[in-house]
């Protein structure tokens, strides 16, 4: 197993002794309401998922996230992970104040606030995702942010249960789990999707290769028309018991939201994985993609510009269904024409669905398939 990233796993958590007498300090701390998606990323960076983060972003990381997708101390970083903050907010609060982060119902962390900084929309949506194209979801995000920009460590003071908690694991843990479980060798697997027979090829493939597959679905707010995140659960939940041997794979989740970056996000998404203990990182066609933004491959590609990732990515072809060869295959193995081919189309997979059918199983496993079709509507609205 590989160091997490950067070195050591941060750990960003109030124990419960200073706890009790912290509490009565921070009542008095000004404060900063923040939304979910901020209430993740103080989760992941307390409990080591975004190591070596131990904060949001200062000013001069996040300029060199965004310019050289690294830190400042030339850690590789891709994504630009920041608090941003409305002037109206910022009444009576400088940097140097030691701030609390709060939701409408209790502190969630404290912040020593190091940098209050402004930043270009455009450039930030350019650099990320390689476009200002306001219909993309990511930078349609990047336009609906706050105009400035908070930066400096937190930490966790309370965490908020979520639905899904009983599926999260923190990388300290699933570090344990992988050791007692024997693997050295372990790929990770992202996935914002329920699975079709082309994932389980890719996971099954690798998994042939090292130790353990861990499959590691990102749970949080996606874009509309990608499917719900318990439905995501349940359909995994169908294909381990159903197809994996007990001892070679885990399922854990990873609590934030898809930014549809493309290439940037599949380095971040090895980086998280590596905190996780993942040794390789399954790499496919238009990983984290949407539209026709990114070329199939330029999340593979990407992964030429870092020779100091310490995490192994696999890259594979598009992989389809062929007729002929009468099992999976792509451009690689296959040297038979399209029209033998079935492509494992998420419009298809989604149609199917919306007319209450069962995806062919050439497709999609039916216990899969069943698990789906049972809920109304499987859909983010
Ligand atoms: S993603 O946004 O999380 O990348 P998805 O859950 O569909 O979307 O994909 C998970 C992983 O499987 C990604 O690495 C993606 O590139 C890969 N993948 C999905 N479908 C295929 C396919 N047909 N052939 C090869 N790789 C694929």
């Amino acid at each position: 197993m590989y160091n997490p990233h950067g070195g050591k796993l941060i750990s960003r958590i109030i124990d419960d002794e200073k706890n009790q007498a912290y509490s009565q300090d921070v009542s008095n701390l000004k404060t900063i309401s923040i939304n979910n998606k901020i209430k993740s990323d103080i989760i992941n960076i307390a409990n080591g998922v975004f190591s070596p983060l131990e904060g949001f972003l200062r000013e001069e990381d996040y300029l060199n996230v965004l310019q050289n997708m690294r830190l400042s101390n030339d850690i590789p970083w891709t994504i630009p992970i920041v608090l941003d903050a409305g002037s109206e907010q910022l009444e009576h609060i400088e940097e140097g104040d030691s701030i609390a982060l709060t939701d409408s119902s209790s502190i969630i962390a404290t912040m020593e606030l190091e940098d209050i900084y402004s930043f270009d929309k455009s450039e930030m949506a350019q650099k990320v995702f390689g476009t200002t194209d306001k219909k993309h979801p990511g930078v349609n995000k990047v336009y609906s942010m706050k105009e400035n920009i908070l930066g400096g460590k937190i930490t966790l003071i309370n965490k908020p249960e979520t639905p899904f908690d009983k599926y999260f694991s923190t990388p300290y843990e699933t570090r344990h789990i992988f050791s007692k479980k024997g693997w050295d060798s372990v790929v990770g697997f992202q996935t914002r999707n329920v699975p079709h027979i082309g994932h389980e090829y890719l996971q099954k493939t690798s998994l042939s290769l090292v130790d353990g597959v861990f499959i590691n679905p990102v749970i949080g707010k996606k874009k509309t028309g990608d499917f719900k995140d318990a439905i995501i659960l349940d359909s995994y939940e169908a294909l381990l018991k159903n197809y994996f041997p007990e001892d070679r794979a885990m399922m854990s989740i990873f609590q934030t939201e898809m930014h549809y970056a493309g290439p940037r996000e599949a380095i971040f998404h090895a980086i998280v994985r590596k905190n996780f203990g993942c040794t390789h990182f399954i790499v496919g066609r238009d990983h984290a993609g949407v539209g026709d933004y990114y070329s199939p491959y330029a999340a593979q590609e990407i992964f030429n510009e870092f020779d100091d990732l310490e995490i192994q990515p696999i890259f594979f072809k598009s992989f389809f269904f062929c007729k002929k060869c009468n099992s999976i295959a792509n451009d690689k193995t296959c040297p038979h024409d399209e029209s033998q081919h079935i492509n494992f189309s998420g419009t298809e997979i989604r149609n199917a669905i919306i007319n209450g059918e069962k995806p062919s199983s050439a497709v999609m496993r039916p216990e899969v398939a069943e698990t789906i079709i049972k809920y109304d509507n499987p859909f983010v609205d």
